[in-house]
């Protein structure tokens, strides 16, 4: 084996099994810029610094998204990601929502294998309960001072391997606080991945571990009354009739998680599913499980809610999992850690 084989396949010397959802500097990231309306090739630099003009328009007015990705090794040693194409997808929405230019799915693609590829060392082994994050992003990098969209943009994929993103490994039960401050408006941006969404959001996470939660959980902004979604999770409910609910909204972002449940929910546990609007205080006592998923929640149950002023517990089983998330669970993540079969051929494998 030569020098720079081994270095590539040497795994970091990290405890990987404890690693938590903190960023954690590897060795190279991709980049492409995009000037005089074109994107040159790309390539992959080692400095984690973006040298931006001080009136960039990501910087004043918001002009960037970004997604939310994880690479996992498969037992086999192939390396796995779930669903790339949405991902490509949901970028492209964000981009044309904020008047940015769309990232050809090819560079997406090229740019998110490429760092993957160059972070081998840093993508954690099978088993270990960890995966390598991945965080694509558009940025209006170009001066402007007046409110118009920026003349130059960056593409860039960066990577860091976590652990969960609630405490606990495995399927963590967690608590949500519902917000009194709205993350995103009807017919504003909350079904985009852009960062504005977020910002607006820092507060009422705050607000929510005030009160010993570990996330917030929004409801609509016209009428306060029906469920969207946690701070970066969409929200699943089992009903004590053994329906698998999720809020249908246009303020929340479309989680790739969620519709993957949806469907392996329907198709492969045979449980019947719904996507409609969900009023939390008229339904709760139908509830007989609950949970956050994403990327980076993978599936979170949630043991209670706190609203109103007190907490309310979900279902019965207290600080448990549930058996239907735990089947969902075992299901989701067997089919994108490539242990269990993959009917849809959902998982993209990354050559190293
Ligand atoms: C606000 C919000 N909702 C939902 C999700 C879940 O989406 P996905 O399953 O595509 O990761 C995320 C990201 O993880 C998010 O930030």
């Amino acid at each position: 084996m030569d020098a720079k084989v081994n270095m590539q396949t040497e795994k970091k010397a990290l405890d990987w099994a404890n690693l938590s959802f903190q960023y954690l500097r590897t060795d190279s990231r991709f980049s492409a810029n995009w000037k005089d309306g074109s994107w040159n090739e790309g390539e992959l630099v080692s400095s984690e610094l973006i040298a931006v003009h001080e009136g960039a328009p990501s910087l004043h007015y918001a002009q960037q998204c970004f997604e939310g990705m994880k690479a996992q090794t498969a037992s086999d040693g192939r390396v796995l990601l779930f669903r790339p194409d949405l991902n490509t997808e949901r970028m492209d929405l964000a981009a044309a929502r904020l008047l940015m230019p769309a990232v050809p799915r090819e560079l997406f693609m090229r740019g998110v294998e490429e760092a993957v590829r160059a972070n081998y060392a840093w993508i954690p082994p099978f088993g270990s309960g960890a995966s390598l994050y991945i965080r694509p992003m558009l940025i209006g990098v170009g001066e402007n001072l007046g409110l118009k969209p920026a003349r130059e943009f960056e593409f860039r994929v960066f990577v860091s391997p976590v652990g969960p993103y609630y405490k606990q490994a495995g399927l963590s039960v967690i608590s949500l606080a519902v917000s009194d401050v709205d993350r995103a408006a009807p017919r504003g941006t909350g079904s985009y991945k852009v960062g504005a969404n977020y910002a607006g959001g820092l507060l009422a996470t705050k607000l929510a571990q005030e009160v010993g939660a570990s996330e917030a959980l929004y409801l609509d902004s016209k009428e306060a009354r029906y469920i969207d979604e946690a701070g970066s999770a969409n929200i699943l409910i089992c009903t004590k009739d053994g329906v698998l609910l999720t809020p249908k909204s246009d303020a929340i972002l479309p989680s790739i998680t969620r519709r993957s449940i949806m469907t392996l929910a329907r198709e492969q546990l045979g449980m019947s599913t719904q996507e409609r609007p969900i009023d939390l205080r008229a339904e709760f006592s139908t509830f007989q499980e609950a949970a956050a998923c994403g990327t980076a929640a993978v599936l979170s149950p949630i043991g209670k809610i706190w609203f109103d002023g007190q907490w309310h517990e979900v279902g019965d089983a207290g600080s448990n999992v549930g058996p239907t998330m735990q089947k969902v669970y075992d299901l989701l993540v067997g089919i994108q850690r490539g242990d269990l079969e993959d009917k849809h051929g959902w998982c993209h494998e990354v050559s190293i």
